[in-house]
């Protein structure tokens, strides 16, 4: 008898990101006193101009219809323009395609590109959704791991050493989920300029391009290497800058015939994306970045904060991250210390140890790549932050 699940999705994990976000809330649902440093998420509302924009068009009937796959065509002169205004990078409205939120833009652009047997360079730790993405297009990822004591980042000689004949793609993420590194311009150009020379493609993920602290910039690749334009894909949205994860905005720039194919690939999938949150991003791209500096400096108070507590910690080894609202500590000297009555040896035990006795929640290394570290998303309370990292200090140098 045939199994009653494909083979293609029984072999995809849940998101594990999601599934600690789950049972976070669920605790806290019945009434647990959890801290959940899980979510990938700014705890921020959205600016009120851009609910208001929604409510607006909500009454307006022509929103009430189908319209075209590729997105509004408002939308897209404003992600044209929000492009030049952001990354300086001049592109057409036939280059963009708006996505069900930039997870969308990701599958897409692995599905779009990416044959079978192809091999897609995954520097690691990476998001979790990348590898199964290239693994439901058939692509086979190829991890690239980089730890703490580079930041993170790879280099352009472990890049090379993991070339093959097969590699048609390399995912790009600078500010990284989920560490927070930030590449370096110079850092950029070269990995873009390797990738030119050995006929790779980008996927360059810059969801996170707002959000920078000490005075990092994360320029865009086919700005800094005009040449790999053609090889290049951008995926963005307004999830994070604007505190819009749940209106589903997103967005794939590339060369015209990818977008054209993904759009082909779109219209049998999802159509087009919600009008309603499609006016609300149109509010938020052709409006100013006050709100989202005012996050910024909040995010950027909050990740001090966290990373100077998760230092006092023995055994926890946290690098300052320069993006994002993720903080990667390794926790290798922890593991194979007896804590409770337990010894955990992974860092997905540690983090179900951390849960179940003092009722933090972290996603465990193993969801990025190798064991050995916990995200953190500081997206929360400035006194959650310590009340949270505080009882892990206390498990850990008490037992
Ligand atoms: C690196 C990265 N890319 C893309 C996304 C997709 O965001 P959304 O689908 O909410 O727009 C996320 C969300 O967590 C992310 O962390």
């Amino acid at each position: 008898m045939s199994p009653r699940i494909s083979s293609r999705i029984a072999a995809i994990a849940e998101s594990a990101t999601l599934a600690v976000d789950a049972k976070a809330k669920a605790l806290k649902a019945a009434g647990r006193p959890v801290i959940g440093f899980g979510a990938g998420e700014p705890d921020f509302p959205t600016p009120d101009y851009i609910v208001n924009a929604a409510i607006g068009a909500a009454a307006v009937v022509s929103n009430h219809r189908y319209t075209p796959t590729s997105g509004l065509p408002e939308l897209r002169t404003a992600i044209v323009n929000k492009t030049k205004r952001d990354s300086n990078y001049d592109i057409t409205v036939d280059q963009v395609l708006v996505t069900n939120g930039g997870k969308q833009a990701v599958y897409q652009a692995f599905a779009t590109i990416v044959d079978v047997g192809d091999e897609v360079l995954l520097p690691a730790p990476y998001w979790t959704t990348y590898p199964e993405c290239v693994k439901l297009a058939g692509g086979i990822p190829v991890e690239v791991f980089a730890d703490e004591s580079a930041n993170y980042l790879v280099s352009v000689e472990q890049l090379e050493a993991a070339r093959t004949p097969k590699t048609k793609v390399l995912l790009f993420c600078s500010p990284s989920n989920p560490t927070g590194s930030v590449y370096s311009p110079a850092q950029v150009k070269a990995i873009a300029e390797w990738a030119l020379k050995n006929n790779i493609w980008i996927i360059s993920d810059e969801i996170y391009e707002h959000l920078l602290y000490d005075g990092a910039t994360a320029p865009s690749i086919p700005v800094l290497v005009p040449e790999l334009a053609e090889h290049v894909i951008i995926l963005n949205g307004v999830a994070k800058t604007y505190a819009m994860t749940g209106w589903r905005v997103g967005w794939m720039i590339g060369p015209k015939d990818v977008i054209k194919a993904a759009t082909n690939l779109q219209s049998h999938l999802s159509s087009n994306v919600s009008n309603v949150s499609q006016r609300a991003a149109i509010a938020a791209l052709t409006g100013d970045l006050v709100a989202v500096h005012a996050m910024g400096e909040a995010f950027n108070r909050r990740r001090k904060l966290i990373v100077g507590l998760l230092n006092e910690i023995p055994g926890f080894e946290c690098p300052t991250p320069q993006g994002a609202f993720y903080v990667y500590p390794s926790v290798k000297g922890v593991l194979g210390k007896t804590i409770r009555g337990k010894t955990p040896t992974t860092s997905a035990e540690l983090a179900t140890l951390i849960l179940e006795e003092v009722e933090v929640a972290a996603v465990p290394g193993e969801a990025f790549g190798p064991s050995g570290y916990l995200r953190f998303s500081y997206a929360l309370s400035d006194e959650d932050i310590v009340e949270g990292i505080g009882r892990i200090k206390k498990l850990i140098t008490e037992g």
